[in-house]
């Protein structure tokens, strides 16, 4: 087996090759990286595309939803919801909305992750109180948090099952049309998606590679050297474009990646529109 074809099963994987695979090294000789079966799962992590037309057994959702709700949230708001679509008809609309994705409308779920200030409006509302805070850019953006750290919650825990899951963040292609297709309240966004279901074993999936641990660790101070030396970035750069081609994508280097996706801002397909989409959608952003 490839280092990048670790087992998709973290039980299988020891943490020095699951480093391996991640990193294209051998981890450091010492300190030796200590065992964590938490670790193993988080470092196991691939994205699924391909997905068998197998039902999640029941609970999962619910374990995955507990999990979430288990990250730190800001203040302890809790200001996100997710939304559970499993109905086809509505999966197949959702693919067609955020970029034609057909993985959508083949997995078996698709969770809507919405930053939701709503419901802290409604207890304002409750109380007979006006809450400006709610305007701020500052409990906009502990929303956009809060909803990453419970979906990335959810994602481990769907993945401790042996399922698959991708992020989706062509739903902010069309920002309204989502919330029109899900009956979304104002002062509530579709951040991203998540697709999740069992990996079509005739499509595995490897582990992609990152960037060398130097390139992003950085001790005490920020070390510009370490994070652009254009030498580790070239390797990289040969290191992702022989991984994609492995995969049978096109062989595109990290630094083509980035200049394709941030050169143009036609590349982010509706995105570059979010503020104006956002301020629709009921969202102040911190201009009360
Ligand atoms: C917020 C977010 C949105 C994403 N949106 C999409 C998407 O719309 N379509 C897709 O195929 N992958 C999407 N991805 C998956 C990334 O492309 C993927 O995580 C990245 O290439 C690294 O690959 P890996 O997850 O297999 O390690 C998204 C990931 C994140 C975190």
């Amino acid at each position: 087996m490839s280092d990048s074809l670790v087992s998709s099963f973290p039980a299988l994987s020891s943490m020095t090759a699951l480093w391996r695979a991640r990193y294209g090294t051998q981890p450091p000789a010492a300190p030796a990286l200590p065992e964590s079966p938490v670790a193993r799962g988080l470092m196991t992590h691939r994205s699924v595309r391909g997905f068998s037309a197998s039902a999640l057994p029941d609970g999962v959702l619910e374990a995955a939803v507990a999990a979430a709700q288990s990250a730190s949230t800001s203040s302890n708001l809790q200001g996100w919801s997710v939304i559970a679509v499993r109905d086809a008809d509505r999966r197949a609309r959702l693919a067609k909305i955020a970029g034609d994705q057909d993985f959508i409308a083949q997995a078996p779920l698709f969770l809507a992750w919405v930053a939701d200030l709503s419901r802290l409006d409604h207890v304002g509302q409750a109380h007979g109180r006006d809450l400006p805070g709610v305007d701020c850019l500052d409990t906009f953006l502990a929303a956009v948090m809060d909803t990453a750290f419970a979906a990335q919650n959810a994602a481990a825990a769907f993945e401790s099952y042996g399922l698959g899951i991708v992020y989706v963040g062509a739903v902010r292609n069309r920002p309204e049309a989502i919330a029109a297709e899900l009956g979304l309240p104002a002062r509530t966004v579709a951040l991203f998606g998540m697709s999740v279901g069992y990996p079509d074993r005739q499509r595995p999936t490897a582990i992609k590679p990152r960037l060398p641990q130097h390139a992003v660790l950085h001790a005490e101070r920020y070390d510009s050297a370490a994070a652009n030396d254009p030498a580790v970035i070239a390797a990289y750069d040969e290191r992702l474009r022989a991984a994609r081609t492995a995969q049978g994508s096109p062989g595109r280097s990290w630094s083509e990646s980035v200049l394709a996706r941030l050169g143009d801002v036609s590349a982010l397909h509706g995105r570059e529109r979010l503020p104006e989409a956002l301020r629709g959608l009921g969202f102040v952003l911190g201009q009360a």
